[in-house]
C-alpha cells in the first residue's frame, strides 16, 4: 500500500518547480516561517537552490548582522548564509562523495559546486566533440541525464520543457562560478572564449594540444583571461616554437606589470625549439613576468641547450621564481658554463635566483661532472632549500661536490635533499654524512634510498640522526641483517628530531625488529615508519608491540607489509584494536588482513 504524499510534501514539491523554472521567482517563499523555509531549503536540488539565493530579497542577506528576523522566527538568529553554505556542501557531497576531503577549509561550496559542474559538463562535451561524425556547435551539445538529474530532477527525462539541456545555459548561467578548468584539444576552438566569456578563469589546464589549429583559439581565450589567469600547465602537448610565441605574446600585455602569472608548467609534452634562435616573446616573458612564482618543464624533451638558455635569461632577470623543475629531461651538460672560475666573475656581478626554494633535477642524466657545475651553480641560489638529485648517475665525485658546496657555505638554507638511485657508494655516502653533522644548518630530510650502501653506512646513519636529520629515506640500500646489528648497537642517544622514517627492503630479518623497538623508545617524535619487505619473522610484531606499549610515542603509521609477521588473523584483529592514531590503525599488516580491520564504533 502506498502512503499518500504529505501536504507539505507536495508544497515543497510545488515550490521545487517554480523555483526551476528561475525567470519568474516567488517572492512569497521568502517570507514562509524560518522552519518551513529550511525544510524547503533541504529539498532543492542544485539549479533551485541557485534560483531561490539568486532571487532572494536584498534585507535577506544580512539578517543575521542587522538583526531582521525575516528569515529567522522565534528569536532564534541563525545567519541564513550558513544555511545555505551548509546546503551546498551538502549537494556537492551528494556528488563528488570521493571529493569531499580534498577540499580545504573555508570553502565557497556555491561556486566549488559550478566549477565542478561545468567541469563534468565539459568533459562530457569533449566526448561528443571528439566524436569523427561530430559538426555542429560546441555550445548546442546536450547535457547528459546523468547530469541533468542531479542539478534539476530526480528523474530528469520526465521534464518537457527544461531550459538546461544545452551546454550553453551552464556556461551563461553558471560560468561566472568558473575559477579553474581543465580543456581537451577539441574543445580548444573559437567558440569557446564566448562560452567562457562570463567566468574569470584563474587556472587552466590544456591537454593533447598538438595541432596548429588550435593555438589561435587558445591564445584567443588566454587573452580574453589575462587579467585573471595566473596558472598555466600543458600536458601532452606539442609546443614548437611558434606556438610558444603565439602564447608567450598573448600572456604579455603592453604594460608588463600588470601581468599576473604565476605558475606556468609544461609537463610530459615535447617542448622544441632552438635555443640559438629561442623565440624572442619567449624570452620576454621570461624576463618580464614579475610575479612568476613557480617555471615547470617536466618530461618536455628538454635538452643542455634550451635548459641552460632559461636558466641563463632566468639568473640575468634576476627573476623573483621560487620554484623551478626541470625534471625527467636529459640535461647533461648543461651548466657547463658554471666553473669556479666563472662564478667568481658572474657573483660579483650581483646575478642570482635571490628566491628560489626549490630546485627539482631528478632523472635529468647528470654525471658527476654535471654536479661540480651544479656545487658552483649553487652559489647563485642563496635561498634554496630542497634539491632533487635522484635518479642521476653523480657518484661519489659528485657527492664530494657537494660536500665542497657545504664546506664552503656552512650556513646554506639547504634542508631537503633527494639523492635517491645516484649510483653512490658506501665511501661517498659516509663522507657526506660526516661533514654534514659538522654543518651549522644541517640538513632535515635527506634520501639516500636506492644506492648500494651495504652495513658499513651504519654508523654514520646513526651519527647524522642524532645531529638533525627529521625525516631520513635509507630504503633498499642493501643494510641486511649486519647493516641493522650495526644500526642497534651504534644507538645509544636519544634522537629527538626524527619524525619519519625509511627503511623498506633491506632484507634485515628479525634485526630490524630489534632495531626498531630500541627506536621506537627514543625517538619520541617518531610518526611514521615504513620498514616493508625486510624478511621479518613471525614474533617480530610482538616485539614490537612491547616496545609501542612501553614508549608511549606519537607513532602514526608502522608499514610491515611484506614480512610475515603473525600467524593468525586473531592476532591481527586484536593488534590493530589495541594500537590505534585518530581510529586507524598504526600497522599496517600484510595484505591478506587488510580487509578484516574492525570497526567496532560505527553503528
Ligand atoms: C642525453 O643527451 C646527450 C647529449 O645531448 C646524448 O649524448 C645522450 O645520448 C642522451 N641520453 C639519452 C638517454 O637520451
Ligand atoms: C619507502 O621507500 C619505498 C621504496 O623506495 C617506497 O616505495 C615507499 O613509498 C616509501 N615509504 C614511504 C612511507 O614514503
Amino acid at each position: 500500500m502506498t502512503k499518500a504524499p504529505s501536504l507539505a510534501f507536495l508544497c515543497i514539491q510545488s515550490l521545487k518547480l517554480q523555483l526551476l523554472q528561475g525567470d519568474n521567482p516567488i517572492p512569497d517563499v521568502y517570507d514562509l516561517p524560518s522552519e518551513l523555509l529550511d525544510g524547503v531549503i533541504a529539498h532543492l536540488p542544485a539549479l533551485a537552490l541557485h534560483n531561490f539565493q539568486n532571487h532572494m530579497p536584498f534585507k535577506c542577506w544580512d539578517d543575521y548582522e542587522t538583526g531582521d528576523d525575516c528569515l529567522t522566527s522565534g528569536g532564534r538568529k541563525r545567519p541564513r548564509n550558513d544555511i545555505l553554505g551548509s546546503s551546498w556542501k551538502l549537494l556537492f557531497k551528494l556528488r563528488w562523495p570521493e571529493l569531499i576531503n580534498s577540499v580545504e577549509p573555508p570553502a565557497d561550496w556555491q561556486q566549488l559546486y559550478w566549477e565542478r559542474h561545468l567541469q563534468s559538463c565539459v568533459d562530457e562535451a569533449a566526448e561528443v566533440a571528439m566524436r569523427p561524425a561530430f559538426s555542429g556547435r560546441i555550445s548546442s551539445i546536450h547535457v547528459s541525464d546523468k547530469i541533468l538529474r542531479y542539478i534539476c530532477h530526480e528523474d530528469h527525462t520526465n521534464c518537457q520543457k527544461c531550459v538546461c539541456t544545452e551546454l550553453s545555459f551552464h556556461f551563461q548561467t553558471f560560468g561566472p562560478y568558473l575559477r579553474s578548468l581543465r580543456l581537451l584539444n577539441v574543445l580548444c576552438v573559437a567558440e569557446t572564449s564566448e562560452l567562457l566569456r562570463a567566468s574569470k578563469l584563474q587556472t587552466l589546464v590544456l591537454r593533447w594540444i598538438r595541432s596548429e589549429k588550435h593555438v589561435e583559439p587558445l591564445c584567443k581565450l588566454l587573452s580574453q583571461s589575462r587579467e585573471t589567469l595566473s596558472s598555466l600547465e600543458f600536458i601532452h602537448c606539442k609546443l614548437s616554437s611558434s606556438f610558444i610565441t603565439a602564447i608567450c605574446a598573448s600572456l604579455l600585455e603592453e604594460d608588463i606589470h600588470t601581468n599576473g602569472i604565476r605558475r606556468f608548467c609544461i609537463k610530459a609534452s615535447s617542448f622544441v625549439i632552438d635555443p640559438l634562435a629561442a623565440p624572442p616573446a619567449f624570452i620576454s616573458f621570461l624576463n618580464s613576468v614579475r610575479s612568476l612564482h613557480s617555471l615547470h618543464f617536466c618530461d618536455s624533451h628538454l635538452d643542455r641547450h634550451i635548459a641552460r638558455m632559461i636558466f641563463s635569461t632566468l639568473l640575468d632577470s634576476s627573476s623573483g621564481l621560487s620554484s623551478l623543475d626541470l625534471s625527467e629531461n636529459n640535461l647533461s651538460g648543461w651548466l657547463s658554463t658554471f666553473s669556479s672560475r666563472s662564478v667568481i666573475g658572474s657573483l660579483s656581478s650581483g646575478k642570482s635566483l635571490q628566491s628560489l626554494c626549490k630546485l627539482n633535477l631528478r632523472g635529468n642524466e647528470l654525471n658527476k661532472y654535471d654536479a661540480e657545475n651544479l656545487a658552483h651553480a649553487l652559489l647563485h641560489m642563496p635561498g634554496l632549500e630542497s634539491l632533487d638529485l635522484s635518479g642521476n648517475p653523480i657518484e661519489d665525485s659528485g657527492i664530494r661536490s657537494l660536500i665542497s658546496y657545504f664546506k664552503k657555505n656552512p650556513d646554506s638554507p639547504l634542508a631537503d635533499l633527494n639523492l635517491e638511485n645516484c649510483e653512490l657508494s658506501c665511501r661517498g655516502v659516509i663522507e657526506f654524512l660526516d661533514t654534514l653533522s659538522t654543518v651549522e644548518k644541517p640538513l632535515k630530510f635527506l634520501s639516500v634510498a636506492d644506492n648500494a650502501l651495504g652495513s658499513e653506512v651504519a654508523e654514520a646513519i646513526i651519527n647524522s640522526l642524532t645531529v638533525s636529520i627529521e625525516s631520513v629515506d635509507i630504503s633498499s640500500i642493501g643494510l641486511g641483517h649486519v647493516g641493522f646489528l650495526e644500526l642497534g648497537k651504534r644507538l645509544v642517544k636519544r634522537v629527538e628530531k626524527l619524525m619519519s622514517i625509511n627503511i623498506s627492503k633491506n632484507r634485515g630479518g628479525l634485526e630490524t625488529a630489534r632495531f626498531l623497538s630500541k627506536l621506537i623508545t627514543l625517538a619520541p617524535k617518531l610518526v611514521s615508519i615504513d620498514a616493508s619487505y625486510n624478511l621479518m619473522p613471525p614474533g617480530s610484531l610482538l616485539m614490537l608491540c612491547d616496545s609501542l606499549r612501553s614508549a608511549k610515542g606519537d607513532l602514526e603509521r608502522l608499514d610491515m607489509t611484506g614480512n610475515i609477521c603473525t600467524s593468525s588473523e586473531a592476532d591481527h584483529s586484536s593488534l590493530l584494536g589495541e594500537f590505534q592514531h585518530n581510529g586507524e590503525p598504526i600497522f599496517v599488516l600484510p595484505s591478506s588482513s587488510a580487509s578484516h580491520v574492525p570497526y567496532d564504533d560505527e553503528p
